[in-house]
């Protein structure tokens, strides 16, 4: 089966198979050809180069890209995506003043949904959870990491960890599923959080692990949620699992969570919203990936990561949605790519970069996504006909996308 390409205006994004992410001032380069063909065979990139040397060979699908762009698919390496109902009934409070966590203690927040989502039975959580994902592949997003943490007992968040494997067998794009007991105390141990986090280490880790439903291992690393020292403990006990740490951390207190993060080799720590000097210091030269969550800042109304500075200072970055009915209930990354070109001031180049090929890597998926790159999965984006490709950050909350393609197929 192949797919040809042709008169791309801008086919975005070629890197070398070697690349595994953009760090620094690197990020503020997004290679490109004008006027390109592409070559897609069984569902992976076979081919691309300039128009000039456009094969002549027989496709079964011929795409005329005139005047639009050709990129890949976006990475969204952090989304709560699985969840019931949602937390709409709290969103006048929040207009109203009310902070995030006046509004937990309320009666409110991530305990609010694991109750909700306690009560729903798989089934129903299964179908409003595709109906999500099928509306981020939609918005152009063509790989994607959902964490578990709104069960909070070991049968609701084995519930969540299946619906993610029942996601991962009836779609196309790469899904990665990341284990997050530790994003709030059940109300059962609100007197005893170390009885919980040794149900969560003794008891939900091994059989998770069993049942391989999970890569990762996060936790809520939070004043009022989880120390230093119970990340540390949920870390060490994850990874004799195999599981690979990827953590909330500095949501709205530097306490630690990045150096921890980075102690454990972190995959990537998430959130960032409040960095001290020492904690962007603490990244140079790690493997662990920041990722900034500019829609969570947006409808929290808390502080954006410090991106300017940090990527200024050598860091790379990567940008994902954090999707989830409490603090982003959007999965769109056409207005995360947008929301750090306004807010976090970004360049469209470095905005890009860490929305596709530094995402991959936040998720472990640099070598199947991305970029456009030879033997990577044809997972692309074509734009409707726009001038440049910074148009598509610039012109905010409009939709700029065509088609989709998964393993070449549009979707
Ligand atoms: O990433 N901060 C912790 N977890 C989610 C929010 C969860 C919720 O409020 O339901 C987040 O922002
Ligand atoms: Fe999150």
């Amino acid at each position: 089966m192949r797919t040809l390409f042709k008169n791309i205006k801008e086919l975005l994004q070629i890197r070398d198979e070697s690349i595994k992410f953009v760090l620094g001032k690197a990020m503020a380069e997004l290679p490109t050809i004008k006027n390109a063909y592409l070559l897609v065979e069984d569902g992976i990139i076979k081919e691309f180069g300039s128009m000039d040397n456009c094969p002549k060979t027989e496709v079964n699908n011929l795409v005329d890209a005139t005047g639009k762009m050709l990129l890949p698919t976006w990475c969204d390496s952090h989304t709560h995506l699985v969840y019931a109902g949602n937390r709409e009934s709290e969103f006048v409070d929040k207009i109203k003043g009310l902070s995030y966590q006046e509004i937990a203690n309320k009666g409110g927040g991530i305990l609010n949904s694991a109750k909700t989502l306690q009560e729903t039975p798989e089934d129903d959580l299964y179908q409003q959870s595709k109906t999500r994902l099928e509306e981020i592949m939609a918005l152009g997003t063509g790989a994607v990491e959902i964490k578990s943490g709104y069960g909070l007992t070991l049968e609701a968040e084995l519930k969540m960890l299946r619906v993610i494997k029942r996601l991962k067998q009836n779609y196309q794009l790469p899904i990665k599923a990341t284990f997050l007991g530790a994003h709030a105390v059940p109300l059962e141990y609100k007197n005893d959080k170390a009885g919980y986090i040794q149900l969560l280490t003794e008891t939900m880790l091994p059989q998770i692990a069993e049942a391989q439903l999970a890569e990762y291992i996060d936790v809520f690393c939070e004043t009022g949620y989880f120390t230093v020292e119970d990340t540390e403990r949920i870390l060490k006990a994850g990874k004799q699992y195999g599981l690979i740490p990827k953590i909330h951390v500095n949501q709205f207190t530097s306490i630690g969570g990045v150096q921890i993060g980075i102690k454990y080799h972190a995959l990537s720590v998430d959130h960032l919203e409040e960095m001290r000097d020492d904690d962007i210091q603490a990244l140079k030269g790690t493997q662990t990936m920041p990722v900034a969550l500019p829609g969570c800042s947006y409808f929290l109304s808390i502080p954006y990561t410090p991106a300017r500075k940090m990527i200024d200072t050598g860091l790379p970055l990567a940008l994902a949605t954090d999707y989830n009915p409490g603090s982003s209930p959007s999965g769109n990354m056409n207005f995360v790519v947008s929301t750090a070109c306004i807010k976090m001031k970004l360049t469209p180049e470095e905005a890009i970069n860490a929305a596709t090929i530094n995402g991959a890597y936040a998720m472990g998926l640099e070598k199947e996504v991305g970029s456009i790159t030879v033997d990577k999965k044809a997972n692309l984006i074509l734009t409707k006909p726009i001038n440049s490709y910074g148009f598509m950050p610039y012109a905010f909350g409009a939709n700029q996308i065509d088609t989709v393609f998964i393993n070449g197929i549009a979707i």
